[in-house]
């Protein structure tokens, strides 16, 4: 990759994939040799191995490589200020409890994002996205208007308009009594769907309804690493991404994937509104 500042969408979601599948290599590697929690994060159960570090720091150094003015963030820390506008967000291992029990469901999320304080919560919207699941070599990728593509072949969700016969993923957070709130929204929805899905990926999880394998997804509290690739794919795909009101947007809070119709529904039994 050569360092230019100017690069199209597509160059950027390039890029993206390009460095997943180094990081993807190397955690995959990594993973051969056995795999150690480093330390904890917000709670016990919320980890972070010496994989994710060495992957964010490589991911990291390519990135900066290819686009030395772009900013980058970083589930591991990394918070670099660029000046040309691009912020990448990246989450090294996306799925780090999948990792540390060699669940092969764990993903590189890398995102470039611009500024945009209505379309996601953070204030930060995608452009460009890659997510690679190095266990399966499967690479989701999409850039703004450019469509949903799966290992370059392009995707688009089941189509259902029914809750009632929808397969829902979701995700649950780290602390106790976010958990319990998420388990109360949980026992609402199940009687109500086909199934619930908890694949322990958030960006994978967005790649999911992206792709058809499911046909919604819903969680509460995730960060923008979790979502910022993710989430653009799915946009990009077709289906919408919503908040918990029609004015509040999408991110940490809440988000709601799902096709129009299916999605508010989703929300108002979540909410138990
Ligand atoms: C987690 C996963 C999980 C989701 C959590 C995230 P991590 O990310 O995406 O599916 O439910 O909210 O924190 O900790 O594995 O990078």
């Amino acid at each position: 990759m050569t360092a230019s500042a100017q690069h199209s969408p597509a160059q950027l979601a390039q890029i993206a994939a390009d460095v997943a599948r180094l990081a993807g290599a190397r955690i995959l590697e990594l993973r051969t040799r056995g795999v150690d929690v480093a330390a904890a994060k917000s709670s016990a159960v919320d980890i972070v191995t010496e994989a994710d570090r060495e992957a964010e720091r490589l991911i990291t150094a390519a990135l900066l490589e290819a686009r030395p003015e772009d900013g980058v963030v970083g589930e591991e820390g990394t918070g670099i200020e660029g000046t040309s506008g691009i912020t990448w967000v990246i989450d090294p291992i996306d799925g780090t409890v999948n990792y540390l029990y060699n669940i092969p469901m764990y993903t590189v999320s890398i995102a470039a994002t611009v500024p945009d304080a209505l379309a996601y919560a953070d204030g930060r919207r995608g452009i460009a996205a890659a997510v690679f699941n190095p266990s399966s070599d499967e690479i989701f990728t999409a850039f703004e208007g450019g469509g949903a593509q799966l290992n370059g072949i392009r995707i688009s969700p089941t189509g259902n308009t029914e809750l009632a016969t929808s397969l829902v993923a979701t995700g649950f957070g780290y602390t106790a009594s976010r958990r319990a709130e998420q388990a109360e929204m949980a026992s609402r929805l199940l009687p109500q769907v086909r199934d619930i899905r908890r694949l322990g990926s958030a960006a994978n999880d967005l790649c999911m309804v992206a792709s058809g394998r499911v046909d919604a997804y819903y969680e509460i509290g995730l960060k923008p690493w979790d979502y910022a690739a993710g989430a653009l794919i799915a946009t990009e795909s077709g289906v919408a991404v919503i908040g918990k009101g029609d004015d509040e947007a999408p991110g940490e809070p809440f988000m709601f994937v799902a096709a129009p119709g299916v999605v508010e529904q989703l929300r108002s039994i979540v909410l138990g509104e």
